[in-house]
């Protein structure tokens, strides 16, 4: 197993290599949060720094488990949708001219939405408030960025409130609700805040595995299908590279002495690992990978246009921007 190194530059621990990376994943005082930060200071007081503060994401303990397992449960039961609704979906989007370079962010998380229950109608603006919400999740956004995060975080709110209100049986927000219940999950703005966290989790990282995958189309990959071509490319170019952990307590791990308050870089990507392991890994897996291939295959009818782009700025994911 590959010994933590520390990184002085960041001044953090380093963790690499798949045994490691399990083992810090897996280790009970290292958490997903600083303890003496729940939240980021640059979110407090707004709606957006409540929703992140309520997200299963960013928690341990109580206000993790009960809500992971409704979560998980939920969308296990949304996930053979996934496929058709996006290839539909992706496919209406380019039908209507929508540049390759918002499609890759526009169409997996309006398949996400379509899934919860909103109506065609909803998604453009659905998919526009998610893209002013995930500022909010990144250390690099700026003051007006971090303001136009929390009125789209009022606005997702209030529309899941609506939804939840309505859900038709079968939607994955009555799947939520109904799971929920079933885990004695009674917390209402943290099952609303959840919910705007499905789109969270699916907006930036999804649009880097499906833009990873034009990136290798372009490249020639001699795969089969779509859901051959999306596995090869969560090996070989997975969108989300790293995660952090915050040590709650002094604890030992690959070796080393790890102080209280201290973090630590994990490098899933090269390990193997892009969907994350143990308590926090990821249950949207399996629809992530579901969407990207109808997103794929929406694209099989339409000729794939040169491509260049850039990747975004993002300490810890790989998203491709295309120019067209
Ligand atoms: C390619 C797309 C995706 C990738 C690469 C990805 C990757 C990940 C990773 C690495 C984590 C764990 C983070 C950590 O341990 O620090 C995670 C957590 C999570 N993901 Fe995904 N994800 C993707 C799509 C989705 C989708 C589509 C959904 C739901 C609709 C989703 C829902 C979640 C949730 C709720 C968590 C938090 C789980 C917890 O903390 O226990 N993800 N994801």
């Amino acid at each position: 197993m590959q010994a933590m190194q520390w990184d002085a530059g960041r001044a953090c621990w380093r963790a690499e290599g798949q045994a490691l990376v399990e083992q810090v994943l897996g280790h009970p005082a290292l958490r997903v949060r600083p303890l003496d930060e729940a939240v980021p200071l640059a979110l407090a007081g707004g709606s957006a720094g409540e929703v992140f503060g309520a997200l299963v994401r960013m928690n341990d303990g109580a206000r993790h488990a009960a809500p992971k397992l409704a979560l998980q449960r939920a969308l296990a039961a949304s996930a053979t949708a996934g496929q058709e609704r996006a290839r539909c979906i992706a496919a209406q989007l380019l039908a209507d001219g929508r540049a390759i370079g918002a499609w890759t962010f526009e169409a997996p998380v309006s398949t996400v939405a379509s899934l919860l229950g909103f109506a065609d109608t909803q998604l453009p603006a659905v998919a526009r408030w998610m893209g002013d919400f995930v500022a909010c999740l990144s250390p690099l956004s700026d003051a007006a960025q971090i303001a136009q995060a929390h009125a789209a975080s009022l606005r997702l709110l209030g529309a899941m409130r609506e939804l939840l209100q309505a859900a038709p049986a079968g939607t994955l927000a009555a799947a939520v609700a109904r799971e929920a219940a079933h885990a004695g999950w009674r917390d209402d703005h943290a099952i609303l805040a959840n919910l705007v966290g499905l789109l969270s989790q699916t907006y930036e990282a999804t649009a880097g595995l499906l833009g990873n995958c034009l990136v290798a189309l372009q490249q020639g990959t001699g795969c089969a299908n779509a859901a051959q071509l999306v596995a090869r490319v969560m090996e070989t170019d997975p969108p989300i590279l790293n995660t952090r952990r915050f040590a709650a307590e002094r604890c030992t791990v690959g070796g080393v002495t790890v102080e209280a308050g201290q973090a630590i870089l994990v490098m899933l990507g090269a390990a193997q690992r892009g969907f994350g392991h143990g308590r926090h890994a990821c249950p949207g897996q399996q629809l992530a990978q579901q969407v990207a291939a109808g997103c794929i295959e929406a694209l099989s009818s339409a000729a794939l246009p040169q491509l260049t782009w850039t990747y975004r700025a993002s300490h810890n994911a790989r998203i491709p921007e295309f120019q067209q």
